[in-house]
């Protein structure tokens, strides 16, 4: 593998939430898996390094999915006449427990992986499902095809179907082994993911809260999704003011725990305050919101607050892995919210939509997301040469066109360094 190289092309990228930086024809420098600067001119130290000339390409940081359910991919586009809870027990819980059967995980795997390697997606916080044999499968298989991120095998051992419900110790006893048994991997690593509350014991939370010290991972989980899941944590945790109290009293949220939380459409300010104190950060899932019917998150209030965020596909929730679509479905979304709820928050601008799926959830994983000195080198090609326009477009209106308009698919794409096409 080349350790040093160049990508010469159309280069942009969101260094501040909300601003462009757009470098026309320039030479973008991998060192050693890592962004080495942005040159008009390739300096005398890496004169003789191999150039990549992607011509008048736009070259992107790779896109980040801060919440994504592999296990259901594939139902997507299927079954979204429900809200949520009716959702889960209809569609996701059958469909989880056929992983169950190793075949059936690795053939459903394999089609997930291949689809994600295809996207613009490089980085993504993935859960899979109770099984800890097929979650590791897929570990497997994203480590192989050379992707990187954070993969859960879920913990589920109340208010489920007995088919898929764990017992509490037996739960806990597959998620240490589970993270023994990671030990081997790189550049996808575990996260501990309680589904969500209802799905878990005060014992079992707590216990999860021992092996995230232990094994200093990671936590994903959802939050303050929808409005009868609140009122059904109010009831199951009725010593807590507010959802996200039921992650921090185990010590899931936040702080020591680096912690991303999937919706948080009706976080209110004591939830939001103890997020930003704790840096937790918020995965706005704008799909998957309207499909369940779930709400529009107030992300203009999240990015005012200096809330750390990104975008999550929330695949079956939602029905396309694209991240640009979670792109336009955000902005779309804000209007709908500025228009119809609350006009003193106005829509989210392109800039800020790209910050969001790049930098803004790629802080998650690191130093990611950006094209700015020290940054992992992940970066898409994107080829807008097949939407025609009579226009003569400027660089920032053909990233606009390639958002709005592409498939969404790169033509070749770099994570941390390795060209994976
Ligand atoms: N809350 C608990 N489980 C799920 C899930 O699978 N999808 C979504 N969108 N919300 C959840
Ligand atoms: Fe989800």
């Amino acid at each position: 593998m080349e350790q040093t190289f160049a990508l010469k092309g159309n280069i942009i990228f969101t260094p501040v939430c909300g601003k462009l930086e757009v470098r026309p024809r320039q030479y973008l420098v991998c060192e050693n898996g890592l962004v080495a600067g942005i040159f008009e001119t390739l300096p005398e130290r890496f004169a003789n390094i191999p150039v990549h000339e992607h011509g008048d390409r736009l070259i992107l940081p790779g896109l980040v999915d801060l919440h994504v359910h592999a296990s259901q991919y594939a139902y997507r586009g299927l079954g979204m006449d429900m809200e949520l809870l009716d959702w889960l027990e209809e569609n996701a819980f059958p469909e989880e427990a056929r992983f169950a059967d190793p075949a059936y995980a690795a053939a459903a795997y394999r089609v997930f992986a291949d689809e994600l390697t295809r996207s613009a997606t490089t980085r993504a916080s993935i859960f899979a499902t109770v099984h800890r044999p097929a979650t590791l499968l897929l570990m497997d298989l994203l480590e192989k095809a050379g992707l990187r991120g954070f993969v859960g095998k879920l913990n589920m051992d109340s208010n489920c179907p007995d088919y898929l419900r764990e017992t509490t110790e037996g739960s806990l006893a597959e998620t240490r082994r589970w993270l023994e048994e990671s030990a081997g991997f790189s550049g996808v690593r575990p996260v501990i993911t309680p589904r969500f509350i209802p799905s878990c014991s005060e014992t079992l939370m707590n216990g999860l809260g021992g092996l995230q010290r232990q094994f200093g991972a990671a936590m994903q989980s959802h939050l303050s999704e929808n409005l009868s899941e609140i009122e059904w944590v109010k009831q199951l945790r009725p010593s807590t003011r507010f959802y996200g109290e039921a992650y921090s009293q185990p010590g899931l949220f936040g702080g020591e725990c680096p912690t991303v939380m999937a919706h948080c459409i009706w976080s209110g300010e004591e939830e939001r305050a103890l997020m930003k104190e704790r840096g937790v950060f918020l995965a706005h899932c704008p799909q998957s919101n309207m499909n369940v019917s779930s709400g529009i998150a107030p992300v203009r209030t999240w990015l005012r607050e200096g809330q750390k965020a990104g975008l999550g596909s929330d695949v079956a929730g939602g029905a396309h892995l694209s991240i640009f679509r979670a792109m336009t479905d955000a902005i779309q979304c804000s209007k709908l919210r500025w228009r119809l709820v609350d006009d003193s928050l106005p829509a989210l601008t392109l800039p800020e939509a790209l910050y969001l799926a790049t930098k803004g959830g790629g802080e998650f994983f690191g130093k990611v997301g950006s094209f700015e000195p020290g940054y992992e080198f992940d970066a898409i090609v994107m080829d807008d040469s097949a939407l025609p326009t009579t226009r003569q477009c400027t660089l920032t209106e053909r990233l606009e066109r390639v958002v709005w308009l592409s498939d969404g698919l790169p033509l070749a794409k770099y994570v941390a360094g390795r060209q994976l096409f």
